[in-house]
Parts: C-alpha cells; sequence; structure tokens
C-alpha cells in the first residue's frame, strides 16, 4: 500500500508522517508532498528510522510524483488557527488549496481513497466532492473527513474525569467537526455513569476543545500533535481494511446517505474499498438529539458553501 501525505512538512504533517512511519503495516510506502522545499529533507530524516516502511518526498509545486500510485491520501495542507479565529475563516484560504490538489488527485490517483484534515472539513469534504465529481471520479465510499481527532479527545477527557483508562472509553462523536456540529453522545458511552451537568460540560468542552489548543498554543497555531496522533489512527485503519483486515469500524465525516444531512459523522465499516457500510448513529438522549437539531442548519450551511464554491 502506498500512503501519500499532501502538506506533510507542516505541523501536523510531521508528525503525522513519522508515525505512519512507525505505524504502517511492513511493506507499505510512504510518500510525501508540500510546497515547502524542506520536504524531500523530512523524507530523508524519517528514512534513518529503522523500519519496513519506504519513504520519500517532494516539495514545490508538483504532486504527481508523490500521488502515482497512491492507495489513500491524507490531506493536511492549508493553514490553521490563530486565537480569536473560528474554523470558517480559514475558508478563503484553504478553499483553494483543497480545490487545487483534489483536481490533482483526480487526475493522477482517481482511485485512491482520501481523507480530509484541512479545515473547514465540514466544508473542505463538501469542496473535494464537488470537484471529483465534476472530473467524473467521485466514489463516496473513498472520500473521508477525518474527525478522529474529535473520538480520540472525548475519549480522553471521558477517562480524565472519571478516573478511568481513556484506553477503554469508546465514544461515538457524530455530526460534523466545528463547534456545536460535534455531537458526542456521551449517553451511549458504556459502563459509566454521568450527571447531566457533567453531559452539558463535557460536551461543551469536547466541543470547544481545538479552541483549548488554540489559546494555549498562543499564536503558535492549532492541534498538530494529538490531530497527527488521530490520522495516524485513521490511516493505518483505513491501509489494513483496505488490506483485507475485517471488522475496522471508525467514525469519519463522509456523503454516507444520513437522512439528517448529505455529509455526516458517524461509524463507519471500513473495507476492501472503502466503505464497506455506513452504521447507525444508535440512539440519541432527549439531550443528544436536541443538540442535534440545533446544529443542523449550521452543517447544512458550511456544506452549501462548498458546493457553491466549487460550482458557482
Ligand atoms: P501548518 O501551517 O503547520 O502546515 C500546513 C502545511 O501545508 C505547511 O507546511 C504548508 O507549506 C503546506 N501547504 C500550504 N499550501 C499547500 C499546497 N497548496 N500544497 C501542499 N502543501 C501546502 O498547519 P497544521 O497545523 O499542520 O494544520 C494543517 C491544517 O489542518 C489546517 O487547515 C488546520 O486547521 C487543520 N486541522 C484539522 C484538524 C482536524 O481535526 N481535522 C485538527 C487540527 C488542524
Amino acid at each position: 500500500m502506498k500512503v501519500a501525505v499532501l502538506g506533510a512538512a507542516g505541523g501536523i504533517g510531521q508528525a503525522l508522517a513519522l508515525l505512519l512511519k512507525l505505524d504502517l503495516p511492513a511493506g507499505s510506502t510512504l510518500s510525501l508532498y508540500d510546497v515547502a522545499p524542506v520536504t524531500p529533507g523530512v523524507a530523508k530524516d524519517l528514512s534513518h528510522i529503522p523500519s519496513s516502511v519506504t519513504v520519500d518526498g517532494v516539495g514545490g509545486d508538483d504532486p504527481t510524483a508523490v500521488l502515482e500510485g497512491a492507495d489513500v491520501v491524507l490531506i493536511s495542507a492549508g493553514v490553521a488557527r490563530k486565537p480569536g479565529m473560528d474554523r470558517s475563516d480559514l475558508f478563503n484560504i484553504n478553499a483553494g488549496i483543497i480545490k487545487t490538489l483534489i483536481g490533482k488527485v483526480a487526475d493522477v490517483a482517481p482511485t485512491a481513497c482520501i481523507g480530509v484534515i484541512t479545515n473547514p472539513v465540514n466544508t473542505t469534504v463538501a469542496i473535494a466532492a464537488e470537484v471529483l465529481k465534476a472530473k467524473g471520479v467521485y466514489n463516496k465510499n473513498k472520500l473521508f473527513g477525518i474527525s478522529t481527532l474529535d473520538v480520540i479527545r472525548a475519549e480522553e477527557f471521558v477517562g480524565e474525569l472519571k478516573g478511568i483508562p481513556s484506553e477503554d472509553v469508546f465514544v461515538n462523536v457524530i455530526g460534523g467537526h466545528s463547534g456545536t456540529t460535534i455531537l458526542p453522545l456521551l449517553s451511549q458511552v458504556q459502563n459509566v455513569e454521568f450527571t447531566d451537568q457533567e453531559v452539558i460540560d463535557l460536551t461543551d468542552r469536547i466541543q470547544n476543545a481545538g479552541t483549548e489548543v488554540v489559546n494555549a498554543k498562543a499564536g503558535g497555531g492549532s492541534a498538530t500533535l494529538s490531530m497527527a496522533r488521530a490520522a495516524a489512527v485513521f490511516g493505518v485503519n483505513l491501509v489494513k481494511a483496505l488490506s483485507g483486515k475485517q471488522g475496522i469500524i471508525q467514525n469519519a465525516y463522509v456523503d454516507g446517505g444520513n437522512p439528517d444531512s448529505p455529509f455526516f459523522a458517524q461509524p463507519l465499516l471500513l473495507g476492501k474499498n472503502g466503505i464497506d457500510r455506513v452504521l447507525p448513529c444508535g440512539e440519541l438522549s432527549a439531550f443528544e438529539e436536541a443538540k442535534k437539531q440545533e446544529m443542523l442548519s449550521v452543517l447544512h450551511a458550511d456544506i452549501k458553501l462548498g458546493v457553491d464554491f466549487v460550482n458557482n
């Protein structure tokens, strides 16, 4: 399997590449691309780590060599948040970057699975879908907005609050990937009881966890290390599923036929062709159902912004 990372010289990209070098199945190829000229050096640096994953890298204007033969393309190219910004402030720059890069993926690796990290994910995934449709190569089972960071944060915060190992916690986080569109289904967490106030506070913390990092980094960017971990978990699981491993379930933001929204984060059974089956979200508490109804108009507007960006 060949995994390409676009935006590989950035804060997320470099840490993600390191984790993939260590965690991809033996025999995989990791190919790095970024406009930054340091990219071949990042690949060279990683290539000195003993592991059976081959690494190469290209900097500059042309990702063709990196995309050729790619089975999975993970995209973290773009600008990140500074304090006071929300993810939609990134739209003006990142929309164009995603449009261009997805156009390249469509031309060079039209059957690859694509994982979009670049924010605002609610919108950039819609942009990606429209570009792929225009190129005649859209496969909804192979396009993912990576929302794994919301899941791992939720699991860590629940573990921290309840004094249990977060490795033993599973939280189903659905919806989108910004603010109120991030909906953790705490009522489904097994073997843990929450008070009503804990549910309110934890939901709010999970929804605003990215801002916690942005503020703590004080102008130095947004989450990179935790995001790299999240994308590596998602990417490695996707590679394993594409290689034939069965029973792998991951949440991601996809065009999965959800009646609530054309794109929606929810649990997916992954398989040899990307999404094997979109799994149900399960039962929602009254609190969660109300939160879902409240956020849907925001999610729909985010998606429309992406569709209009490509088509108008
Ligand atoms: P960064 O600024 O450290 O790195 C971005 C990289 O993209 C830079 O190396 C830059 O040279 C590169 N780049 C810019 N335009 C490019 C192009 N056209 N082609 C190839 N590379 C290009 O930013 P960071 O912190 O790595 O964040 C990247 C993105 O990930 C941001 O949009 C951020 O908002 C998003 N993000 C997403 C999360 C999620 O949960 N999905 C969580 C955290 C961040």
